[in-house]
């Protein structure tokens, strides 16, 4: 019998989707690793294309009835490898940690030694954390950044590179603020014989937008997410050279997954072809430029900045010169009840646990989208402030709230 969408409806599911509408649109999404994806991505999402099996490439599928399908993932491919200049793309991942150890797979053997940034210093679980695949199945030895400027320790990255040898070396970060060139890994990649992997995760939208340097042209395998600065599906995405493309496809498919989510695929598509307008650029550079901004708010507020500032879409908040006794977990749960949301995160050398921290990380893709600029950055610094130095008072909470919901009002994500 063909589905009705009008019999016996779901409500208690539909319900909550709109509950979590509500609660994305009426306060102010700090995430830096969340954005809003546009009502064309979404379309291609919840769309038919959920319903077909294609394991597989296009034109070589293990099903019948995939002659659209190989559109989709074609149109995808070809968009993506312009947007970036690549050789080649896989667009199957299912997420940024599947691209990684899907690469990870494609070049290296199982014990084979990579170096990567320590996930307390701003790397991802996926650059060696022991509780990680990754860090279980290879021999990640972990960089850091300097106790000075709180940046990432090039002179700590070569030496390592040298007494270690690595097989690779990855570069890429979760909650590191500032700009991450690709070129001086790429040299000491070269010295020592490594290859270079470049995870983009965070800056894919930066990159693509002309705001940050482009790693395609000096590594070895780009991976990124899809739903970060990229504002499209949540997902992942592969690019490499040519020389590593059988190697990566065969790495995704058959080694890592099964069947391909075509219709994330065709957001992927939507998004890919929204981040190659012109606009993109200039979201871009305002996510960049809010973020500065913002940052020299909370700084002029009492806080002190890992690295002291940003020129990213992310800044990482020391929160003990503000309040000794604050910690990012305290933040993180008052100024959700603020409609504020943000997370708590370790500062470099933390010596709080990772549940609990004395930071928060704060991101600007989400309020950026929504149309907000450098007067909007002022206002949530001073609101930010305002809820944690009256965390103990209600009626603070609740005011502050209300005057979230009405910034947010006037810069609707959805119409
Ligand atoms: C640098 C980096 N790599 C990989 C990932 C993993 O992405 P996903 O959550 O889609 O698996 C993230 C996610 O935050 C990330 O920041």
């Amino acid at each position: 019998m063909p589905f009705s969408s009008e019999s016996n409806p779901d409500t208690e599911l539909f319900d909550l989707i709109d509950a979590e509408w509500q609660r994305q649109v009426t306060g102010l999404q700090l995430i830096a690793s969340e954005n809003f994806t546009s009502p064309a991505v979404m379309r291609a999402v919840g769309s038919v294309l959920t319903n077909k099996y294609s394991e597989g490439y296009p034109g070589k599928r293990y099903y019948g009835g995939n002659a659209v399908i190989d559109c989709v993932e074609s149109l995808a491919i070809e968009r993506v490898t312009r947007l970036f200049g690549a050789d080649h793309a896989n667009v199957q991942p299912h997420s940024g940690a599947n691209a990684n150890m899907c690469a990870y797979q494609a070049l290296l053997d199982i014990g084979d030694t990579v170096l990567g940034l320590s996930l307390d210093h701003g790397g991802h679980l996926t650059h060696g954390s022991p509780v990680n695949a990754s860090g279980k199945l290879y021999h990640f030895v972990p960089y850091k950044v300097t106790p000075g400027d709180e940046r990432i320790d090039m002179d700590q990255v070569r030496d390592l590179a040298l007494e270690h040898r690595p097989k690779m070396i990855v570069a890429g970060t979760t909650s590191y603020p500032r700009r991450l060139d690709p070129e001086p890994f790429k040299a000491i990649a070269d010295e020592v014989g490594a290859y270079f992997l470049f995870d983009a995760a965070h800056l894919a939208g930066l990159i693509a937008g002309g705001a940050h340097p482009n790693p395609v042209p000096f590594a070895d395998v780009v991976t990124f997410t899809t739903h970060k600065t990229l504002r499209g599906p949540r997902g992942g995405c592969i690019l490499s050279k040519a020389e590593h493309a059988a190697a990566i496809d065969k790495a995704v498919f058959p080694g890592w997954q099964g069947g391909p989510l075509e219709h994330v695929i065709a957001g992927k598509a939507v998004a890919f072809h929204e981040a190659l307008q012109p606009s993109f650029s200039e979201y871009a550079r305002q996510i960049v430029t809010n973020a500065s901004a913002l940052a020299a708010a909370l700084a002029s507020e009492g806080f002190r900045l890992v690295s002291g500032g940003t020129d990213s879409h992310l800044m990482v908040v020391d929160l003990r010169p503000f309040d000794a006794e604050l910690t990012g977990k305290q933040a993180q749960a008052v100024l959700d009840q603020a409609g504020i949301t943000l997370n708590k995160n370790t500062i470099p050398d933390d010596p709080r646990s990772p549940f609990v921290t004395s930071g928060v990380r704060i991101g600007t893709p989400s309020v950026t989208t929504q149309g907000m600029k450098e007067p909007e950055m002022a206002m949530i610094a001073a609101l930010i402030a305002r809820v944690l130095r009256h965390r103990a008072d209600a009626t603070t909470l609740a005011t502050v709230r209300s005057e979230v919901a009405a910034l947010c009002s006037k810069f609707p994500a959805y119409s």
